[in-house]
């Protein structure tokens, strides 16, 4: 067990505030990893130029040993140092939405350690928006691997205490700067093309993306699961709470029904609904997750976490439309569900 220091940050930084992070960038330059906030989720991080420090990551989470590592850096020239070969449309999606929730994986030059890309001959590479992160990154003077700070198979944190829940004894530090913002991650885009291709759709949306560069590809695999990803991490099973959730595409009126019969089996159900719906619903237990996209990708982690399997039998969540940030938030119920039902057909 590790005895993991816990640092309290407010925004905008005091010179405190500033001291500690310094602290942070230290133990990161000697091999220690630290979890911090982003403008997604929290990552936990180590310096992605030392092997070591990166295996500790590995270790920390349980991740399989195959899923690449994003590194993190805090400015566009140091984003260029980690890779070659970048097409001309990268400039002006870094210069569009950078600092913001997008990676880009391009060819790798060899200067972050051969594990954070997974022996992968390509890196995947994103510059946060979030003061923490940026005080940190500019700190420790390397670029930081990160992957999200929660046990591997877990929903990613976007709370410090998710992450001291997860890893406290596991890491040697967090950096707890309150929630964070987007609340479901970057969007993975494939830069290695002549046309760009998500792999993981995040807080940068495909319609955003288009607006900028004109055609973006998507993942064959995001829609026909039976096509195997690009992205390593998009096989495994993700973002699973302790109950079952059911995933249920229908009207207010079709998940009543279903929430009754399921009650009349004597399951303790909880509801998670966008706020419109759950106006229009009746159970003992429902969380309103928001009103628009945003609020309900903000929540939504938040919320899976909250049902225990002492107090659960069954979670019954709404399928929300696949349009703008709701293809991230639809992505992640997926994964997370055990069943998905379409009470339309
Ligand atoms: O918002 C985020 O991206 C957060 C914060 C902490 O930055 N990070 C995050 O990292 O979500 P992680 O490790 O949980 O997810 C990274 C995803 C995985 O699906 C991984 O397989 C993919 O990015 N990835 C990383 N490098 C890649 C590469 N070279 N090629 C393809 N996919 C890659
Ligand atoms: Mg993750």
């Amino acid at each position: 067990m590790k005895d993991t220091i816990r640092w309290t940050i407010d925004i905008p930084l005091s010179a405190q505030n500033k001291k500690d992070i310094n602290k942070a960038a230290r133990l990161i330059q000697q091999g220690a990893t630290v979890a911090f906030p982003t403008e997604t989720v929290y990552g936990l991080g180590a310096d992605a130029t030392n092997e070591n420090a990166v295996a500790n990551i590995f270790q920390a989470k349980g991740r399989p040993q195959d899923n690449p590592l994003i590194a993190h850096v805090a400015t566009k020239e140091q984003l260029m140092q980690l890779v070659q070969d970048v097409p001309d449309y990268v400039g002006t999606l870094i210069d569009t939405f950078s600092p913001g929730p997008i990676t880009y994986v391009l060819p790798s030059n060899g200067v972050c350690a051969v594990n954070v890309t997974a022996g992968l001959s390509t890196i995947g590479v994103r510059i946060p928006d979030h003061p923490v992160a940026y005080q940190l990154l500019l700190q420790a003077d390397r670029p930081i691997a990160a992957p999200s700070a929660n046990l591997s198979g877990k929903p990613s944190p976007t709370l410090a205490q998710h992450v001291w829940n997860d890893l406290a004894g596991r890491m040697d530090g967090l950096l707890d700067g309150g929630p964070t913002g987007v609340g479901v991650e970057s969007t993975v885009v494939d830069c290695t093309g002549t046309l760009p291709m998500i792999l993981r759709p995040g807080g940068v949306t495909k319609e955003q993306l288009e607006q900028v560069i004109g055609e973006v590809k998507q993942d064959p695999a995001l829609q026909h699961s039976k096509e195997q990803p690009r992205s390593p991490g998009m096989k495994y099973k993700h973002y699973s709470p302790e109950v079952p959730l059911w995933l249920i595409h229908g009207s207010a009126e079709e998940i009543q029904q279903l929430i009754i019969q399921e009650q009349e089996k004597g399951k303790r159900i909880g509801v998670l609904a966008s706020e419109q719906t759950a106006a229009k619903l009746n159970a003992p237990i429902i969380y309103s997750l928001g009103s628009n996209m945003s609020e309900i990708a903000k929540a939504l982690y938040h919320q899976l976490r909250s049902f225990s399997s002492e107090a659960f039998d069954l979670i019954i969540c709404e399928a929300f439309c696949e349009e703008g940030l709701g293809k991230a938030v639809m992505n992640r119920l997926r994964k997370a569900a055990s069943e998905y039902m379409d009470l339309n057909k």
